[in-house]
């Protein structure tokens, strides 16, 4: 009996080593790059001990997740669109979410990210990468459905590549006996964050605390004004048309305040003690916006943490 098991293992070691290679088969074996079970309550502690200023991104996104993860059978995947400037947390977010999903966070194998400038920069090679990013999307899905796909720069896709996305986004049963519906699509631009600052802009000069914007009125501008930007193929595609974007969220430009937060947070992580003279050298170092009134933060927390190596006492 015993003998038997050894020599089906003989039989088959050299099978799955060529098949999947060693590591593979090994790795299958030692898996710890496993689903977390899935904890609403944390994740909302989560988002709301890490996320600073982002109340109508972290609500809506809050539930969103939560829904499809609860849900054992969703009738589609989960596609959310983030909008704004640069800095404001919409690819930290997104490490956010990972982290409440598998046991290895970002860094796990399920988490796919494709930055639009970087990996299809050669508009003439389309055909290729129109073959190139079905499979990645099929063979990652079919391996393991609830996986993650993070398209950054997505407003700078060539279009046609959107178009092969699309059927992946839509409501359908499965393909091949693949579902897709447990996965999670992200798309990160900056389309629209000069609407967003200005609907920020003129809420902060009436003295509005920006949790109280009106969060479906803020969709919909978002979504007006990326649909009619004219310089962005994406907005024009019928990603938009077909209504396969689930949610289209706004990302607001960070204030003083959060800056502060996000330099105290560097300090923690960094283990130094949190230095109050420090974090206001850092903060002068900073560009604001509109020059008159310095409301927002031109960078939103990027940068802080280089900026933080300077004023540090060595
Ligand atoms: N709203 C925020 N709350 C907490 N930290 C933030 C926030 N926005 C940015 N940060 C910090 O700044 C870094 C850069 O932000 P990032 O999410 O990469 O910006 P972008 O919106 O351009 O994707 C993050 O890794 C995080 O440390
Ligand atoms: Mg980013």
């Amino acid at each position: 009996m015993k003998s038997e098991k050894i020599l089906v293992l003989f039989v088959l070691l050299p099978i799955v080593t060529v098949e999947t290679g060693v590591f593979d088969f090994f790795s299958g074996i030692f898996d710890n790059d496993k689903l977390r079970p899935f904890n609403s309550t944390d994740f909302e502690k989560d988002l709301r001990m890490s996320l600073y200023g982002q109340n109508i991104a972290l609500n809506t996104i809050l539930k969103a997740v939560t829904w499809l993860m609860k849900d054992p059978d969703p009738p589609k995947p989960l596609v959310l669109s983030l909008h704004g400037p640069t800095g404001v947390g919409k690819t930290y977010i997104t490490k956010i979410i990972a982290r409440n999903i598998y046991e290895m966070g970002e860094n796990s194998k399920h988490v796919h990210t494709l930055i639009a400038t970087y990996h299809f920069a050669h508009i003439i090679e389309f055909p290729k990468h129109e073959a190139q990013l079905k499979a990645w999307i099929y063979g990652n899905v079919s391996s393991f459905p609830r996986s993650i796909f993070i398209f950054d720069e997505m407003d700078k896709m060539n279009p046609h590549l959107i178009e092969t996305i699309k059927p992946f986004l839509d409501y359908m049963l499965h393909v091949d006996r693949v579902s897709f519906n447990h996965a999670i699509f992200l798309f990160l631009s900056q389309a629209g964050a000069n609407m967003i600052n200005e609907v920020a802009l003129d809420s902060w000069r009436k003295g509005k605390e920006r949790d109280q914007m009106n969060t479906q009125r803020m969709e919909t501008l978002l979504y007006q004004g990326i649909f009619n930007d004219k310089n962005s193929g994406f907005w024009h595609s019928s990603l938009i048309d077909e209504h396969l974007v689930d949610h289209f969220v706004p990302f607001l430009p960070l204030e003083r305040k959060h800056l502060k937060q996000c330099v105290l947070a560097e300090m923690t992580s960094l283990n130094i003690t949190h230095d109050y003279d420090v974090m206001d050298s850092v903060l002068k170092d900073m560009p604001f916006f509109p020059p008159e009134e310095e409301a927002f933060s031109l960078k939103g927390c990027k940068t802080l943490h280089n900026k933080l190596g300077l004023h540090m006492k060595l």
